[in-house]
């Protein structure tokens, strides 16, 4: 375990922009991170945790510490007949756990396959995809408090679970610092097939686990850049959720919109086709542009500065509330 100082944050985020922050620190078990609490460059600095660094934008030199977990293991902790309880580090890769769950038969990650990130990032953002979210599989989250240094866990109800949201983006972001995540899966095949290109699969006999997975990462693959060669963090922005009064007025003029009816007051609707309706596919500001098979994402050629993001940022976000009267906000965390 090792304090860095001036370290680059280039190779360790996936939108790639040249910045670094002042000091780097990983640790591989629950001692060495609390040894990193008690340094005084912890103590003397702002800090912050990062996962894989695939939801983050820095948009300018962080100067504090950066805390990364290297704590990596995936353990059987309980089985019923039904049901297998899996205790995983927070700096297991996320989709070698989902590959674990397909390889043993554990049902309920599938739908999560490809996601770029943690299993620690996991639990704050409640990663989500292809009809599923991972705090449908989340049973406990432990964690250590950056206050008291003890160990301590949050049951599935306390994290408070929304879209891309939970109590540790919140009231407890600073304060604890995800260790190990505790995920349910089911022994008994069972398919989520809702979300539109895995329809098709329930059609399919003797579908498995791994027919899923190849589904989606052709999808993910021909709609979303990879992260090692085009910098992006996946989804920029949230899909915004707006009024059935909003919507049947913007149905009216667009009778093609794509939407999700939330409840009998609320519909999501996808930033993607506004972004790509307000005329923005492929516009670019410097080295930062939108990408063009997913207009959610904002992509780097290799040499988009911190000002290009937030400059395009800002022009999609105002070029759309003009067009359609709709507030876009980021989903990834910009620092
Ligand atoms: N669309 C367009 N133009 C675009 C993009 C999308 O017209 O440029 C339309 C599509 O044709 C489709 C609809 O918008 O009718 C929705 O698009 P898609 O199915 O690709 O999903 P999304 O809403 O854009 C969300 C998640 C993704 C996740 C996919 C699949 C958010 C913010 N994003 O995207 O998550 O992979 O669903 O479940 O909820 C991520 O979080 O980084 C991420 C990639």
């Amino acid at each position: 375990m090792e304090i860095l100082e001036n370290y680059p944050l280039k190779d360790i985020t996936t939108m790639h922009l040249d910045v670094r922050c002042k000091y780097f620190a990983e640790y591989a078990t629950e001692e060495e991170l609390i040894e990193l609490l008690l340094s005084p460059q912890y103590g003397l600095n702002r800090s912050m945790h990062i996962g894989g660094g695939s939801n983050l934008v820095f948009t300018r030199d962080y100067d504090g510490m950066l805390l990364h977990s290297r704590i990596r293991y995936i353990s059987k902790i309980a089985a019923s007949t039904q049901t297998v309880r899996l205790e995983v580090g927070a700096g297991v890769a996320w989709d070698d756990f989902v590959k674990h769950c397909i390889e043993h038969g554990y049902y309920g990650a599938e739908n999560l396959s490809g996601i770029p990130g943690e299993v620690g990032a996991s639990a704050v953002q409640n990663i989500g995809s292809y009809g599923a979210e991972v705090c449908d599989i989340i049973s406990r989250v432990n964690c250590i408090d950056t206050v008291t240094m003890e160990a301590c866990h949050f049951m599935h109800d306390e994290c408070q679970y929304a879209y891309r949201d939970s109590i540790f983006k919140h009231q407890h972001s600073q304060r604890y610092i995800v260790t190990s995540v505790e995920y349910t899966l089911s022994l008994k095949p069972q398919f989520t097939l809702t979300y539109g290109p895995l329809k098709a699969l329930a059609e399919k006999p003797a579908l498995s686990m791994s027919d899923v997975r190849e589904t989606i990462l052709s999808v993910r693959n021909s709609k979303l850049p990879d992260p090692r060669e085009i910098g992006s963090v996946g989804s920029f922005f949230k899909n915004p959720v707006i009024s059935t009064q909003q919507f049947g007025k913007l149905v009216a003029t667009y009778p093609a919109i794509p939407h999700y009816p939330i409840d009998d007051n609320m519909v999501k609707v996808p930033a993607g086709w506004l972004i790509e309706n307000a005329g923005l596919k492929g516009h670019s500001i410097g080295g930062a542009y939108v990408y063009e098979k997913q207009c959610l994402v904002i992509a780097n050629n290799g040499n988009a500065t911190p000002d290009d993001v937030v400059s395009l940022c800002k022009h999609i976000t105002q070029t759309v509330n003009d067009k359609f009267g709709i507030e876009l906000h980021p989903e990834a965390n910009i620092i």
